[in-house]
């Protein structure tokens, strides 16, 4: 009897102090104490919290718990997301014990995409900057490009499994400005590599991060074990690159930092080998998954829509003439084939929402007190698939970024997130979305294998959006 008393107060407590909690926070889907928003224990895998109608009703902003104490605000409304990510409060990002020892080292979160505050802008900036002086976005990784697709392309013919396929070919074009090196698509150890960076995006957010006991006492899953071998990977690439340095002829990034590194080696200087490990590793990550996956989408959508397929490599034979090589100076030419790439890239919405931004300070959003730390994600799925923007959504329809044989442009398309901390590859996976576009269409057609439709409802959701493999029919066109 006392033990039902006692139970039952507990209980009520529970539901009390969660109840309490979640009323200063916007509305959102039943959520219980402890276990926290029910829909996110049985949605996985498609990203519904993002994608599913039933959602949209809770207004501009929704709340979703993992666990009792971990909020998370969705934004669902345009405006409101560019007002927010446009300010230094929003653009934080997660702390918890599984960004600074696993994905970070020794409490320390580390790299570009996890940190945030001045080691963030110092990190991202001499980034970037580096990257360009070393061909990022630029005309002179073409060649690079080129010779990449076609090393691809020479192996595709007949029924084809699409899977990692892209993967390799796309990495390799930032590898060697990054590291001087390219990985054979061939060897088994590339394909293992490829193999664990698709588990990485499939998965999401790993929600044992936000319970940081059970995150130190469960022995560490899959997910974490191929992170470690990865920045292992870096680290030996790393210490080759030390062993090898000519610090007056810098050959790539990692030579460009480690010179930074031994130009102020003050410990206050926020340049060092662990973080020189951890932003390899997000290029790695970044760079590998999303442009191809984006690419995957791309040949599904040209098999499955085969009149789109003839106008864009029509458009490329009069420009390109026969045997020209595309460089990124085509661009504003093959008009059919941007807009092509660009619905491409809002049908397949390879990133499903931003990552999580963390607020740095207590911030007041409409009648909300937000605390520090809560955590906010820009719906981005909801924004490309907007109706009133984009009429019949769920439909690839080309001509809707067409206007008087102009490229038609729209504020809400954002396929690589919006403000301050928006997609620092934007420019090198555009250029490189186009190329291997352009050629593949060049020297290839993509046909439905008979029987084999693929279907682009079958798909997994985690950080990225990645069609399930399947099957396409490949033929050489003329040889180019
Ligand atoms: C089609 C390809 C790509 C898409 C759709 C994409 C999309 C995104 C999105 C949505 C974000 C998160 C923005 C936010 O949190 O608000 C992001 C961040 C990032 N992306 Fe990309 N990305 C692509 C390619 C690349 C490439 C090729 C690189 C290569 C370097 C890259 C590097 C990064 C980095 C470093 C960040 C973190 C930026 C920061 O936190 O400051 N991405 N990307």
């Amino acid at each position: 009897m006392i033990f039902w008393l006692l139970f039952t107060c507990t209980v009520g407590v529970l539901f009390y102090l969660h109840h309490a909690k979640i009323r200063r926070y916007p509305p959102g889907p039943l959520s219980l104490p402890i276990v926290g928003t029910v829909d996110t224990l049985i949605n996985g895998g498609k990203a519904g919290i993002l994608a599913e109608q039933k959602y949209y009703k809770y207004g501009p902003m929704m709340s979703f718990f993992v666990g009792s104490s971990t909020v998370f605000v969705i934004i669902n409304d345009f405006q409101l997301a560019k007002d927010l990510f446009l300010r230094d409060e929003f653009s934080g990002r997660l702390k918890t014990w599984w960004h600074q020892n696993v994905r970070g080292n020794q409490g320390r979160n580390l790299g570009i995409i996890n940190t945030d505050g001045t080691v963030w802008t110092e990190q991202r900036r001499f980034a970037l900057k580096q990257l360009r002086d070393l061909g990022f976005g630029r005309k002179s990784l073409d060649s690079i490009m080129i010779e990449e697709v076609d090393v691809l392309i020479d192996q595709l013919d007949g029924l084809t499994s699409m899977d990692s396929t892209f993967n390799t070919p796309i990495i390799n074009v930032l590898w060697q400005i990054v590291a001087s090196k390219r990985f054979d698509p061939q060897e088994p150890r590339t394909k293992k590599l490829m193999g664990l960076l698709n588990m990485q995006f499939k998965h999401g957010l790993n929600r044992l991060a936000f319970f940081p006991l059970l995150g130190k006492i469960l022995p560490y899953n899959a997910i974490d074990k191929s992170l470690f071998e990865l920045k292992q990977m870096m680290r030996q690439l790393i210490h080759e690159h030390m062993h090898s340095i000519d610090l007056d002829n810098p050959r790539d990034f990692i030579d460009v930092y480690l010179k930074e590194i031994q130009s102020n080696p003050k410990p206050s200087h926020n340049f060092d080998i662990e973080q020189l490990i951890v932003i390899c590793l997000d290029f790695f990550q970044a760079g590998a998954e999303t442009t191809s996956t984006t690419l995957l989408w791309a040949v599904m959508l040209m098999a499955l829509y085969p009149k789109v397929q003839q106008k864009c490599q029509k458009e490329i034979d009069e420009i390109l003439g026969g045997s020209r090589l595309p460089t990124i100076d085509d661009m504003p030419k093959l008009v059919y084939v941007m807009a092509t790439l660009m619905e491409i890239q809002r049908f397949s919405k390879v990133a499903p929402g931003s990552l999580p931004h963390m607020l740095i300070q207590d911030v007041q959003v409409m009648q909300y007190k937000f605390k520090k730390g809560t955590i906010f994600i820009s719906n981005l799925t909801k924004f490309l698939n907007d109706p009133i923007i984009f009429p019949n959504p769920e439909e690839f329809i080309v001509e809707r970024f067409l206007e008087d044989g102009k490229l038609k442009k729209y504020e809400e398309f954002v396929p690589f997130g919006i403000g301050k901390r928006i997609c620092m590859g934007e420019s090198l996976a555009k250029n490189e979305l186009f190329i291997f576009f352009v050629r593949t269409l060049q020297r290839l057609n993509f046909k439905v294998a008979e029987g084999l439709k693929p279907n682009p409802q079958k798909y997994t959701a985690g950080i990225t959006r990645i069609p399930d493999p399947y099957y396409v029919h490949i033929s050489k066109r003329s040889e180019i």
